[in-house]
């Protein structure tokens, strides 16, 4: 929030000048504290900004023009092809090590999205994500990153992204439970911009006479917020050089991963990628394509269908990498950006938005999008980079989406991934689970990160496994 705001006269000029005088329409019958809510809302905007939105994304958006010389990007295999690759790999691994034991890497979720589709009261990181504990996904993170500290005897600085609609509540939920045993001081909270959704006629609409209806600006917005919340400095006190950048909705994603980090370093990349070869070709994933020698992401609706179903003589998919939003993200590359003025494009996405009707004040539910709201995607930073590396991971090993209430990507689908990961981590260390005639675990596993984080780190616990009975449930730490 801003100490000290423009004179409400100078906020309804700004307003005006982007044709937006209208949100001050109820301001006359506001009480003295509405007035300053609405007038702090106000300065908070880049009213330039809105009215060049306006103008380009809500009233005239240029349909999206596919690169004529698209090429699959090239990528890191998860394991190494060759002796040369395996040297590489080990190579790759000790400098992620040496990175984390320095005390240089960070982490960092974006957590500032509205979780509309999964509908949870409450910020998504405190929505109950494992099988048996139900742990939030803040915690699945903390003890993660907790597990790696103890693992390599380091430090690793934990920074949250919330935005205005989450901020309170995620704070606070973390005072609640203690920060989850990590030490306050190693945490920092910051909140990214936010934006007004605009009717399909160009004007800013109201949630209610002195708010306007807001929304955070999209993750591409963290790039700005690192710099604008004092974030990067305090990376820079620390020490910091690599940030970890990773979304609040994967309860088993390697939120720090020393061999990703290390190759992102090895290759002095400003801003690497996690890939996922995709399960089919129109799989709703961002498709990580090369054009102009840069690797760009291209949405899967932007992909057309031949290209998106193309095959390579040996079957697989042309364009096979997806994009699960995992970055290594060096911090001088986000300094950079920040020192020289960078856009993200916006993308427009059409929603149905609560407002208040102006003339009669009452609040109006759409039954169908009614207003556009306009986000930046952090990958658009990604051709802004002069060296970027990909790294192909495992997609039973590190990715559970939660996006939507049920059905794909869904708490009961993360749960049962969970499980099915956790049965195949103990098998490979010879540790028989219970299996249905389908093949699939006939018990509840979950495993805390400080029990394992990758596969090979059950070999050695063996003993601690008691056996596992048909359709129990069994936690293991
Ligand atoms: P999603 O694209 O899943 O959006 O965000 P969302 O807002 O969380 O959920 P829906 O679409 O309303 O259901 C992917 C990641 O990016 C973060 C989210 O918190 C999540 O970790 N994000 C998204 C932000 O931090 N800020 C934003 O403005 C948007």
């Amino acid at each position: 929030m801003l100490n000290s705001i423009p004179r409400h006269d100078e906020l309804v000029q700004s307003a005006a000048a982007a044709g937006q005088a209208h949100i001050f329409k109820f301001y006359d019958s506001l009480s003295d504290a509405d007035k300053r809510h609405l007038d702090l809302q106000a300065a908070a905007i880049d009213w330039d900004l809105i009215a060049r939105l306006i103008s380009d994304v809500v009233l005239k958006p240029e349909p999206f023009t596919l690169p004529n010389n698209i090429e699959p990007a090239p990528y890191f295999s998860y394991l190494p092809a060759d002796a040369a690759m395996r040297d590489h790999y080990t190579l790759a691994k000790q400098r992620g090590v040496t990175l984390l034991r320095e005390g240089k890497i960070a982490a960092f979720v974006v957590a500032g999205g509205q979780g509309t589709r999964l509908g949870w009261p409450g910020p998504k990181g405190t929505f109950p994500a494992t099988p048996i504990k139900k742990k939030p996904l803040f915690q699945c993170f903390v003890e993660y990153i907790r597990a790696m500290e103890a693992r390599h005897h380091t430090t690793i600085p934990f920074y949250i992204m919330t935005s205005t609609v989450n901020h309170g509540a995620t704070v606070d939920f973390f005072k609640k439970h203690q920060y989850f045993s990590m030490p306050e001081s190693q945490i920092m909270f910051f909140s990214q911009d936010m934006l007004p959704a605009v009717g399909f006629d160009g004007k800013v609409l109201l949630e209610s006479p002195c708010s306007m209806a807001l929304s955070p600006n999209g993750h591409g917005g963290s790039l700005l917020a690192l710099h604008k919340s004092g974030a990067l400095s305090d990376m820079r006190r620390r020490g910091v050089t690599q940030i970890s950048y990773f979304q609040v909705d994967n309860p088993i994603v390697r939120c720090i991963d020393p061999l990703f980090i290390g190759l992102h370093d090895l290759h002095e990349a400003d801003m690497s990628s996690k890939m996922l070869p995709k399960a089919f070709g129109k799989e709703k994933l961002g498709n990580f394509c090369l054009v102009d020698g840069k690797i760009v992401v291209i949405e899967y609706s932007d992909l057309p269908g031949e290209l998106a179903e193309a095959r390579l003589p040996d079957g697989q998919l042309k364009f096979r990498a997806g994009s699960i939003a995992l970055h290594a993200i060096r911090r001088s590359f986000v300094e950079q950006l920040n020192a020289h003025g960078f856009a993200l494009p916006y993308h427009r996405a059409e929603k149905k938005v609560p407002h208040i009707d102006l003339n009669s004040g009452e609040i109006i539910n759409p039954a169908k999008p009614n207003a556009v709201k306009m986000e930046t995607f952090v990958f658009d930073a990604l051709p802004l980079a002069q060296q970027s590396i990909i790294y192909e991971t495992d997609r039973l090993d590190e990715f559970a989406p939660i996006k939507n209430s049920e059905g794909v990507d869904s708490p009961a689908s993360a749960a049962d991934i969970i499980t099915r990961r956790n049965a195949n981590w103990l098998d490979s260390a010879h540790i028989k689970t219970p299996r249905k005639p389908d093949g699939s675990p006939d018990a509840v596993i979950e495993l805390s990160a400080s029990f394992a984080i990758y596969p090979e780190d059950v070999a050695d616990k063996y003993t601690r496994v008691p056996e596992i009975q048909p359709g129990t449930q069994v936690y293991l730490e």
